[in-house]
Parts: C-alpha cells; structure tokens; sequence
C-alpha cells in the first residue's frame, strides 16, 4: 500500500482487534504496521492470568514482522474503542523507535482516526544503540 491514504492500514488495525485476548482489561487493541514494500503485519494484544506476561498489540504485530523478515518500516496504525486519542504505552515506543525509528503512529477507534503522530515527538530523546 503506498501513499498516505491510511484506510487500509486502520481496517486492518480494526480487524485483527477482534483477536484479542483481553479477558482481564476488557481493552482490546489492534495494530498494522507498514513495512517499507508496502507489507501489512498486524497484531493484538494478549494477555494472561498473570497480567504481567501480557503483550501489546504493537509489540505482537513488531515482533510477527521481523521474524517474517522483514526491516524496514513505515508506519503504524494502532486501534482500540475510546474515540479520544489512546498513544502506546512506554514499552512499545521504545521497541517501535528501535527497530523501525522515526514511523508515522496512526491512532483510529472503531469509528475514526484520532491521531497522527511522529514517533520521535512520542519518544523524546530516547536510549538506543548510539547510547551503549
Ligand atoms: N495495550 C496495548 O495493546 N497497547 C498499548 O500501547 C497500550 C496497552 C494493551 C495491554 C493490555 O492488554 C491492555 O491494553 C490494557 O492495558
């Protein structure tokens, strides 16, 4: 998918929300992520009874993706049901800023997009490889 016309990187975003196993937050997530030959790779958000193990939907969809193989990236759509903007959470900033840098993060609830951000404006001065 090229351009900046984000439609088809939300629906998926929406579409794979329905996977999610969110039994105990009842807050279900989906996110689709742009590589750079137009790949989407999605994923959601899983969660377990030891809450702690649970897993971002972002981080699902970042992990698919590089053992899919792939390494560039260009955007990401992220979706769950508040219509006001719901940004990620600490944890997927980093690993997203890692591994696909400077992205586009596209925020959509089940109805509209709430939001576009550049992840470096997410994640003011981050740590990363240039730091060790
Ligand atoms: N969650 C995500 O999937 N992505 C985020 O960036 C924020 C939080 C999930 C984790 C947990 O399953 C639920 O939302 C509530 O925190």
């Amino acid at each position: 998918m090229k351009g900046s016309d984000a439609h088809d990187l939300i629906a998926a975003a929406r579409e794979v929300r329905r996977h999610a196993r969110a039994e105990f937050s009842n807050f279900k997530v989906g996110a689709a992520l742009e590589t750079a030959d137009g790949t989407i790779v999605t994923g959601c958000n899983v969660e377990n009874a030891t809450y702690g193990l649970t897993v971002c939907a972002e981080r699902v969809a970042m992990f698919s993706a590089i053992a899919a193989g792939h390494r560039t990236f260009r955007r990401i759509a992220i979706v769950c049901e508040p219509h006001e903007p719901t940004p990620p959470c600490g944890a997927c900033r980093q690993i997203l800023w890692e591994f696909a840098g400077d992205i586009e993060v596209i925020l959509a609830s089940l109805r509209r997009e709430t939001g576009r951000h550049q992840l470096a404006d997410l994640l003011p001065q981050p740590f990363d490889k240039r730091n060790l």
